[in-house]
């Protein structure tokens, strides 16, 4: 909870600005007060009468409205607040922020406060990747500004890339973290696989498949920012190591299972991994050459199932195992025979036929299915689909 935190959020110019007003919301549910600054930029986006609204509080714009002044200055404004947050961050204003230019309400509050300050950036990817701007939260991170975001996905403007601003979920996660309040899942184990295996057939060939590792690491990423001591494994993924937590990487589902069982014991595991079902039974020690004649078949040798090995540990079994099942038909169905097999105690079913975008996509259309039942869940990004679960997760253990 946030009772009795003060949160002075900064809106600057940008579509992801519409996510503020949700954020407003989610933060006064948890109890904190929230005053808005918003920017000329911001205000083409939101109406200063919607953040009014939401907040419960005057919303401040211009540095030299004097009946502001009189009533608060912009010293006391930023001073006034616990933690100070700019959500959305422009590319523009995180360049006044490095700069130390003062040259409106936002950016005198932001250089005129002796209180942490959070950013979550959101912009086009290639101002995103622009040297000046990586130069620029370099600087900034330097000092000591804290940063939730960008995440990657399709932009308004057509592009894809980093850019996004973080979800309203991850930012609150994100305030409470830098406000030192412990998390929801504080002193809670966790345990998550992630990512495809590859399984060598010789030094330079291997079986694999199309798994991103995107669902597997927002989950370890949604646990660790809600206080969870994480352990992601995570087969060969082209994703960077989430913060705030412990990623040992493998190649091989016997790698992975090797690692899951280090990583015991644990109160949660979630398999979120696409394991090879199947190795090469004899992986060549030097690369096959066609011209000494191909191998007429590929022997195979079935991998341990690490779901099911850790449905089963016996005196190491985590209170709460959950699996995924990617159905491509009878999804439901599917996933209710998974549970009974696997022995797990949730799948989380999903769709991934093609045309689903399920495999490398942004989102995720889960049916989570327990010994209860099944809950349909609308279509979600795959952070959205993380935080869910860990609030699931969250009030099953009490907590
Ligand atoms: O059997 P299937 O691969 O469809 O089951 C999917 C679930 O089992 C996922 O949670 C996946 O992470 C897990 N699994 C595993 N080890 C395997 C195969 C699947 O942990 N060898």
């Amino acid at each position: 909870m946030l009772t009795g935190k003060r949160v002075l959020l900064i809106i600057s110019g940008g579509i992801a600005a519409y996510k503020s007003l949700e954020l407003i919301r989610r933060l006064r549910e948890r109890g904190a007060a929230v005053r808005c600054v918003l920017t000329r930029a911001g205000a083409q986006f939101v109406t200063p009468l919607s953040l009014a609204a939401l907040s419960g509080d005057k919303v401040y714009g211009e540095l030299f409205d004097l009946t502001d002044e009189a009533e608060m200055g912009h010293i006391q404004l930023s001073r006034d607040a616990d933690l100070l947050v700019v959500a959305p961050a422009s590319a523009d204003l995180l360049a006044k922020m490095a700069q130390g230019r003062a040259d409106d309400l936002a950016s005198t509050a932001l250089l005129a406060t002796d209180k942490a300050v959070l950013v979550a950036p959101a912009m086009n990817v290639r101002m995103w990747e622009h040297a000046a701007t990586q130069a620029n939260l370099a600087a900034l991170k330097a000092r000591g500004v804290l940063t939730v975001g960008p995440n990657e996905g399709d932009m308004a403007c057509g592009e894809y890339g980093f850019g996004r601003m973080a979800e309203p979920q991850e930012i609150l996660a994100a305030i409470e973290a830098a406000l030192g309040l412990p998390g929801r899942l504080s002193g809670l184990r966790a345990l998550v696989t992630s990512g495809p295996t590859h399984e060598p057939i010789d030094p330079v060939r291997y079986i694999a498949n199309r798994s991103s590792g995107k669902q597997g690491h927002a989950i370890a990423a949604a646990l660790a920012r809600h206080g969870a001591e994480t352990t992601l494994v995570s087969g060969p993924s082209q994703l960077p190591d989430p913060p705030g937590l412990r990623t040992v990487r493998v190649e091989t589902a016997q790698e992975m299972l090797a690692a899951c069982r280090a990583a015991l014991p644990v109160e949660v595991a979630v398999c979120a991994a696409a394991v090879a079902d199947w190795r090469a039974a004899h992986a060549a020690q030097h690369k096959l050459k066609k011209d000494n004649g191909a191998p007429a078949a590929l022997e195979l040798a079935q991998n341990p199932d690490i779901l099911s090995e850790l449905s089963q540990a016996g005196g190491q079994r985590p209170s709460l195992v959950i699996g995924f099942a990617a159905e491509t038909e009878r999804v439901v169905e599917q996933g209710r025979a998974k549970l009974a097999r696997k022995g797990c105690d949730w799948i989380l079913a999903n769709d991934v036929a093609p045309g689903t975008a399920t495999f490398g996509g942004e989102s995720n259309r889960i049916h989570l299915i327990t010994a209860d039942g099944v809950d349909d869940w609308p279509q979600m990004t795959k952070t959205e689909v993380a935080e869910r679960l860990c609030r699931q997760i969250a009030a099953t253990l009490g907590r």
